[in-house]
Parts: structure tokens; sequence; C-alpha cells
């Protein structure tokens, strides 16, 4: 039986997939038809803080709001909280706040469930391992296993039917010069869930087939290039990583594209400005963002091209303050 709940506050920064995950083997279980490598994203992230519901009734509280009861995200915050409380009669009170801009454009899924999740461990006061935490993230979202470290993390997409062996662990690699430019194209809610265009995606793109091979190749190459701090290489893959994600989504049936004409642009700049010498590369995941990756040098070539580019650093100060561990 559960101790508690007691009030627990814990924090988690957002993540961009280098190596991208992109289709699940077993959709009860959140496990994926191969692995994935991210980076996390610093202070832009997720507050969450459980605690026992005075007024014995779960609520959630979402950037100062209390939420109606039959919304979206409270219905999905209280299954997930059952997965811990199962049959025991223990009300909570959710209350979490995005640190993530809201017009980036960014989903927040992935720092939500991660510190939902250690919010909810330390509530009840279990002593969980990383790995479970990171397990339990993945039944939140996929993206969330790799959300409760900063730096870089990758998720093993595991080879046992239970899932057991599905996890996210942080890389020990720390690399100080390492930026990310996150570039604003629309801010306006996705034409469809990445749960949804995912299984649209594995079920009818003629071209899916040959992803999980190459995703995991390339996951196993983009580590070995943080692990020699090749940025060249590390970049060349991540790019070719996301298009190839995206080639798979345009050749479904009906094609799902969540690139827009202005994320084309974005990246026509971008690959000009590489001719000229740049060294910056580009990825978008499940909507028209483009995320740019590049060293400390090129900030001032990037802000200079992208103005309006909101700038992390993944490896900078406010990663070391916010109390999560890191590498
Ligand atoms: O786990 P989800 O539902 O947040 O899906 C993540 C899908 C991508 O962002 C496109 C890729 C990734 O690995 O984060």
């Amino acid at each position: 039986r559960l101790s508690g709940p007691v009030s627990f506050s814990a924090a988690a920064p957002s993540n961009i997939a280098l190596s991208k995950y992109w289709g699940k083997r077993d959709a009860g279980l959140n496990l994926p038809l191969n692995s994935s490598l991210s980076i996390s994203l610093a202070e832009w992230g997720t507050t969450t803080r459980v605690e026992p519901a005075g007024d014995g009734t779960d609520a959630v509280w979402l950037n100062g709001e209390r939420l109606a009861p039959e919304t979206g995200f409270t219905r999905k915050v209280v299954a997930f909280a059952d997965r811990f409380r199962r049959d025991q009669m223990l009300p909570l009170h959710v209350v979490t706040e995005n640190t993530i801009p809201t017009a980036a454009g960014l989903a927040s899924s992935a720092s939500g469930f991660a510190a939902l999740t250690r919010a909810l461990a330390g509530s009840f006061g279990l002593d969980l391992t990383e790995d479970t935490l990171s397990m339990l993230a993945r039944f939140g979202s996929g993206s969330a296993t790799r959300s409760l470290w900063h730096g870089f993390a990758r998720w093993e997409r595991g080879t046992r039917e239970d899932g057991t062996d599905s996890f996210a662990r942080p890389l020990p690699e720390v690399w100080p010069e390492f930026r990310i430019a996150i570039v604003r194209v629309d801010t306006g809610p996705k034409s469809q869930s990445s749960r949804d265009g995912m299984g649209h995606t594995v079920a009818t793109s003629p071209l899916f087939a040959g992803w999980p091979a190459q995703a995991e190749a390339d996951c196993a190459a983009i580590e070995a290039a943080i692990k020699a701090r090749d940025f060249i290489r590390l970049g060349e893959l991540t790019e070719a990583n996301a298009l190839g994600m995206h080639a798979t989504m345009i050749a479904a049936r009906p094609a799902l594209a969540y690139l827009k004409p202005e994320s084309w642009q974005v990246l026509d700049r971008l690959w000009a400005a590489r001719r000229d010498g740049l060294e910056a590369y580009a990825t978008m995941d499940a909507g028209p963002n483009v995320k740019l990756i590049f060293l400390e040098d090129s900030t001032p070539r990037i802000a200079e091209l992208f103005p309006d580019a909101a700038i992390v650093e993944p490896f900078g100060a406010a990663a070391k303050l916010s109390g999560q561990p890191r590498p």
C-alpha cells in the first residue's frame, strides 16, 4: 500500500530528439519500433506539484487555471495518477506550470509527464530507480522517457514484450558549447497528434518499412558522434534523420504534412548559409517549427539569419540550477 500522499514538487526539461522516435510496436504499452536520442532544453520545461486534495476531489491546475474535470488534459493526468495509486482512494491536486513559452509551438507532453512522474513518485514516497521512472513516464508519452534529465538521453527500444527493458538513460557527455535555436513558423495547434500521426504513417506509408532499421542505425551513429565530439557528423545525421522521418509521413496515404512552406523557407536559408560555411543543422518534429543545432561560435550568425529565434543553452546555468540530476 502507498504512503502519503504528501505535497511534492518536481521539474523536468522538454527535449528535442536528434534521432527520432516514430512508430510504435505496442500502442498499449507505448513501446517504440526504434531507439531514439535527445537533448534537453534546460529551463524550458514543466514544474509540477502533487498534493493531497483537501477537498477530497481530484483536480488539475495548468498555468494558474483550474481545469474542468472533463478536459482531455485533466483526464490524462488523472489516468496517469491511477497507475500509481491504483484502486486506493487517494484524491490529489496536481498543479502544473509550463515554462516553455506558449508561443514557442513546442509540445509540453514530454516535460509534463516527466515532471508528473517524479512528483507522483515523491508524493507517495516511492523509492524508484531512474530506469523505472523513465519506464513509467513512457506511459504518458514516449518522448517523456527522455525528459527526466538535462543533457543528452537515449531511449533504448528494448526487446521484451512486456516493455520492462524499454526506457531512457542520460548520457554522461557534457558539451557546454552546444546550442539550440527554435525558429517559430506557426504556434497554432498541431494538425494531428504525434500518436495519431505515427499510427497513420505505420499503417499506410509505403516508405515506412525502411524507417526502423535506418532510425536504429542513425541513433547509434549519433551517439558515437556525440562521444567523438564530431559536430558536423552529428549535425548531418540529425538533419537526415528528421527529413527521413518526414519523408515517411509525406508518403502516407493520405499524406501527413507537418511542414509548412515557411518551414521549407527556413531550411532554404539555412542550406544557403551552410554553403557559405555556417555549421548549423535542422530538425523538425510533428509540427512546422524548425529547431537548429550549432555550437557557440555560430550564435552571432544564427541570430542575424533568424532574428526571432529563441536560443537555448542545454548545458548552461539554467540546466545546472534546476535541481534535476544531470550528467
Ligand atoms: O512521444 P510523443 O507522442 O511526444 O511523440 C514524439 C514524436 C517526435 O517528437 C516527432 C519524435 C521524438 O522522438 O520526440
